[in-house]
């Protein structure tokens, strides 16, 4: 087939570097510091509401967001059987999705104020948040005008916390650029910014037959996963919910039905005595401590090559001395909250033990309320100490002697996640080797390992860390439409 090139351009964001932007923010967020918004389903049809809830603020206990009515599964069904495939021409569909990217851009300033406040995000992490929601909307909306086969019918959405409005807003954008009907359920937790978006999105003229909002916790994604309506399911988030709803899905709905699932990671990064210290420094620092670790490509274990590891651990414990921890409002701050109380209790059980065990390598001081968790290094043998995905501000580092390199490999690849994987080294021979042998969906190579740009940088992992395709990437729209070629990845 031909190759497809979409006319497109990634979104400008902001310069947070230049005053005026800044002003420019600060001006436009400030109407909604102490907003309260109010939220709940959006469905095509009338249908009794559930129950209601405060939305709490994850950086401070006395502020309250707003509050959410959660669906539930009579809401569930009544919005199954309203939905309707977004019928219209591709090139009307795509007008519609670069409307709303247009409509995120111009509702900045609240967008922003709703990623700090329900979310937890830091001005630097709301403003990357804003441009891949944006680059999503454009990119899919360009993708679905792509000459191929015809929708699926309905999707069930189902997205996570941490990227509240670009994971929730790609989702739905590829399903609908596509022409299917969505029912998007966002993370309990983030509800409000989803609501937000889902209102941007009917009002740039997205059918609210063809775009339905579901929120609630886990019994509405059960709900979601085994109603005949659906014929497709896109699901971030964790590894054990995909398992969950991979089951669902074989018990519940028609043989065949597509399950796109982008889960966990436990990543790795490799720095060989080699490697540039200052850049290896800045890239552990971002990829480890950014959008307080709670990024599925977040860097989980540092292994650093024996002879440079106390200068290069020295060098880290000065540069996490350098970052500020505090309320993601303010325009210094580094590392926000994490998202929730059982969050916090569960890194911070973790963090305790490996200070009982004398483990606990540096850590930095935070705020004494809301969920913030001190940013820590602890010294580990390797990966395979860690039996689960600490979703935090949390690094770990293992040493290796310069004869171990496929020995460490080699436990990398036992994790049984793919997901983001980084090196460090001057090496090119060591570059090629090492790239070929791990596996992982995204490699990074003497950079960070966060943060890949739509269009440019397919985001996705391989075995317990996601089915493929990549998002943002050009088959990604495919899985969505009927008899997908056979082309799971790219
Ligand atoms: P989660 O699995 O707890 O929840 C994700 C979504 O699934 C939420 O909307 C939740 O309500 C819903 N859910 C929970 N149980 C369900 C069930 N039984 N049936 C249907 N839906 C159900 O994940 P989370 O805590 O929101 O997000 C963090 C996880 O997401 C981490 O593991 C992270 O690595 C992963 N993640 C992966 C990617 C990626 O691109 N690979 C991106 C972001 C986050
Ligand atoms: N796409 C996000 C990143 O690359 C998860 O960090």
């Amino acid at each position: 087939p031909e190759l497809f090139l979409p006319e497109r351009a990634n979104s400008k964001g902001f310069d947070l570097t230049h005053r005026p932007t800044l002003k420019r923010i600060d001006t436009a967020r400030a109407p909604f510091r102490t907003h309260s918004w109010q939220a709940g389903p959006l469905i095509a049809v009338d249908a009794p509401a559930g129950t209601t809830a405060p939305v709490p603020n994850p950086a401070d206990p006395s502020d309250t967001v707003g509050k959410i009515a959660w669906a539930n599964a009579d809401t569930v069904r009544a919005a199954g059987a309203a939905a309707r495939p977004f019928d219209a021409t591709p090139s009307e569909r795509a007008r519609i999705l670069n409307a709303a990217a247009d409509l995120f851009e111009t509702h900045f300033g609240e967008l922003f104020a709703l990623l700090h406040r329900e979310a937890g995000k830091t001005l630097r992490d709301a403003v990357a948040e804003l441009r891949e929601a944006v680059d999503f909307l454009r990119y899919y909306a360009a993708r679905g005008m792509e000459p191929a086969a015809p929708a699926r019918g309905v999707f069930a959405c189902i997205s996570p916390w941490n990227f509240p409005l670009a994971i929730f807003t790609g989702q739905v954008t590829a399903a609908l650029a596509t022409g299917n009907a969505v029912l998007a359920k966002p993370a309990e937790q983030t509800s409000l910014i989803a609501h937000r978006a889902v209102q941007l999105l009917h009002q740039a003229g997205v059918p609210r037959t063809a775009l339905q909002l579901l929120p609630g916790a886990e019994d509405v994604g059960a709900a979601l996963t085994s109603d005949s309506h659906v014929a497709g399911v896109a699901f971030t988030g964790s590894t054990d919910t995909a398992r969950i709803i991979h089951r669902a899905i074989a018990k519940h709905l028609a043989p065949g039905t597509p399950l796109i699932a982008e889960t966990g990671g436990l990543n790795a990064m490799i720095v060989d005595s080699t490697a540039l210290p200052e850049q290896a420094v800045r890239a552990v620092v971002e990829s480890a401590f950014q959008s307080a670790g709670q990024r599925c490509s977040a860097l989980r274990c540092l292994y650093v090559q024996e002879d440079i590891a106390p200068h290069l651990i020295n060098m880290l414990a000065g540069a996490m001395d350098a970052l500020v921890p505090g309320q993601p409002w303010n325009l210094a701050t580094d590392v926000g909250p994490v998202i929730d109380a059982e969050a916090f209790d569960g890194i911070k059980t973790h963090v305790d033990a490996a200070r009982a065990r004398g483990d606990l390598m540096h850590e930095i001081p935070v705020p004494g309320t809301g969920h913030f968790i001190a940013p820590a290094m602890i010294r580990v043998s390797g990966i395979g100490a860690l039996d689960r995905e600490i979703f935090g501000p949390v690094l770990h580092v293992a040493t290796f002697r310069a004869d171990e390199l496929d020995k460490v490999i080699d436990a990398i690849n036992a994790t049984g996640y793919g997901l983001t994987f980084g090196l460090q080294t001057r090496i090119d021979d060591r570059v090629q080797h090492v790239t070929e042998r791990v596996a992982a969906g995204n490699l990074y190579v003497n950079r960070n390992q966060i943060g890949a740009i739509v269009g440019s940088q397919p985001f996705g992992g391989e075995g317990l860390s996601g089915t493929g395709p990549k998002a943002g990437g050009p088959l990604y729209c495919d899985r969505f439409r009927m008899h997908a070629a056979p082309r799971l990845r790219g």
